[in-house]
This record gives structure tokens, sequence and C-alpha cells, in this order.
């Protein structure tokens, strides 16, 4: 990459981080939270939806997310939390025993981050910085946890080569990004806000995509361009998940109708075939 594309990239990384710290993700698109920032009631409200809305990807028991984090593996471990948000994943590491790290590249999410690990008496160590030159030194971690982060940033690339940089070999990378070949790609954005609706009349596709999607930039990838992009490591396993609500392409104010009604298999299996979120697991 030449030195004017390193520029081009640093002016857009300036507006990623902007739209982030204008726009923390606390899962609430409808403006609906109520409870004052900061407040214990704010956290666990904040959970609350990312929890539910992750309802596939949870544990025995209900465990959040302990389908694909195996708490107990990680207890007494190094891990680090890249792009950290509000800090939901972070804190549930960190309560489970691992001696977590948590960084984001805006102000807003570190502060929410620590706020939250102090309000709950928790140790997580958090860090202002970007994920595509991450501030630690090699073989640091034993896990790489990124949820919904690297799409986000100008060089997911760089991004992915940094997280292989500082896990120790045999380290484990757990990372989602959108995925490409979703109903929430190619029916909620191509085909119905871009062909019905026009959109494709005034930008590309990927411009569409962004547009639709959260964040300055949201790239969406296929499984091949993801392992291609993780080739460093020695295993790279994908998964297709999704929220419930991303399956079906209807209005926002109808998809609680629309779920309740289907059969909870039907949707887990849309979510399973054309779901938004790619994971991957990779060992180092
Ligand atoms: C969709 S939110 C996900 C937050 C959190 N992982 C969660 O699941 O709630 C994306 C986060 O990535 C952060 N982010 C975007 N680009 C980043 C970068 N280059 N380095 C570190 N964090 C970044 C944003 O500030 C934001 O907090």
């Amino acid at each position: 990459m030449g030195a004017s594309q390193e520029k081009d990239v640093s002016w857009l990384k300036r507006e990623v981080v902007r739209w982030w710290q204008e726009n923390p993700m606390l899962y609430d698109w409808q403006r609906t939270l109520r409870a004052p920032v900061g407040t214990r009631e704010f956290y666990e409200e904040v959970d609350a939806r990312l929890w539910a809305g992750a309802r596939f990807m949870h544990g025995p028991g209900g465990t959040p997310f302990g389908a694909l984090i195996d708490y107990e593996r990680w207890r007494g471990k190094r891990v680090l939390e890249v792009g950290c948000g509000s800090g939901a994943h972070a804190a549930q590491l960190a309560r489970a025993g691992a001696a977590v790290t948590a960084m984001d590249i805006t102000g807003r999410a570190t502060w929410l981050t620590k706020q939250r690990s102090e309000l709950f008496d928790l140790r997580v160590e958090v860090l202002q910085g970007d994920a595509e030159r991450l501030p630690f030194t090699d073989r640091s971690f034993d896990l790489v946890w990124s949820w919904g982060v690297i799409h986000h940033t100008p060089r997911t690339d760089r991004a992915i080569q940094e997280m292989h940089r500082v896990l120790r070999p045999g380290g484990e990378a757990c990372v989602m990004v959108y995925h490409r070949s979703s109903v929430a790609y190619w029916i909620s954005i191509m085909l119905v806000r871009g062909v019905m609706l026009g959109g494709l009349l005034h930008g590309s596709p990927s411009e569409l995509a962004n547009h639709y999607s959260d964040g300055r930039i949201a790239r969406f990838f296929v499984r091949q361009e993801l392992v291609d992009l993780m080739k460093d490591f020695s295993a790279v396993k994908t998964r297709i998940l999704s929220q419930p609500t991303d399956v079906y392409p209807v209005p926002h104010r109808l998809k609680p109708f629309v779920i309740h009604h289907v059969p909870e298999r039907f949707t887990a299996f849309l979510a399973r075939r054309w779901g938004v979120f790619l994971y991957a697991h990779a060992v180092k």
C-alpha cells in the first residue's frame, strides 16, 4: 500500500472512531434505553438485550455465548477482547475467572467498560487502542475474543495479523464479522433496499451495505475470504450464526410477531445457513 493510500485510510479511521464515539454499542437502536448511563440498571439492560438477541449462541443452562466460549477453559488464562464496546463480553469472561484485558478504539467504549468493571467489582484491564496496531507485546495472550469489530475497521487484514502476533503459540482467536451469503445482505439490503427501493441507483453494493449497517464502515465476508485472511493460523473453523431478527426480511415492528409464530427450529435452521454473523475459531 502506497503512502497516499495510507493517508486515505487514516482519514477513514478518524471517521470510524467518530461514528462509534457518537454511537456506542448499547443495543439500543430504537432509543428506548431509559436507565441512566453508568448505572447497574443501565448495564443490566444492555446485557439483557445482547443476550436476548444472541440466544442461538447460548450454552447449556442458557449461559450467554456458552456455545462459543468454554468459560471454564479460560479461567486463570490471559484473554484479550478487541473492540469491547460497553464491556459485556469482557465482564462475562472476568466473572468466569479469566485475566481479561479489554480494548477499544473509542474513549466512550473504554470509559463504559472501566465504569462497568468498577461497578460490578470485576478485574478487567481496559485500554484505548487500535485493533490494527495492538498496544501489546508478541505472545501476550491465550485467547483473543472479538465480536463484531474488525469488519468495521479499514484494514481488517491488519487487525487479524495483530491478533496472531499477540497470541502465544497454541493460543486461540475467536472472531465474528458480517456474513455476505446472508438473508440480511442479499434480501434485506440488496434486494429490498437496493433493487426495490432503488438504493443501487445511487451507490455501489458496498456503499449500500455500509449505509444499512452499523459503523462508518461495515464489510461483509464469505467464509473463504475470512479463512484466507486468517492464513497465518494453523487451523481455522467457521460457523454461521445469527440473531433471530436478522433472518426475516420484514419491517422491524413485524419481526417479533413473525419470530413468535414460526417454529423456533426453522428460525435456528435459517440462522445456521443464512445468518449474518460469520464466526471463526482459529489456533495459532
Ligand atoms: C459493533 S461494536 C461491538 C462491541 C462489542 N464487541 C459488542 O459485541 O457489544 C464495534 C466496536 O468496535 C470498536 N472498533 C471499531 N474499530 C476498531 C478498531 N480499529 N480498534 C478497536 N476497536 C474498534 C468500536 O468502537 C465499537 O465499540
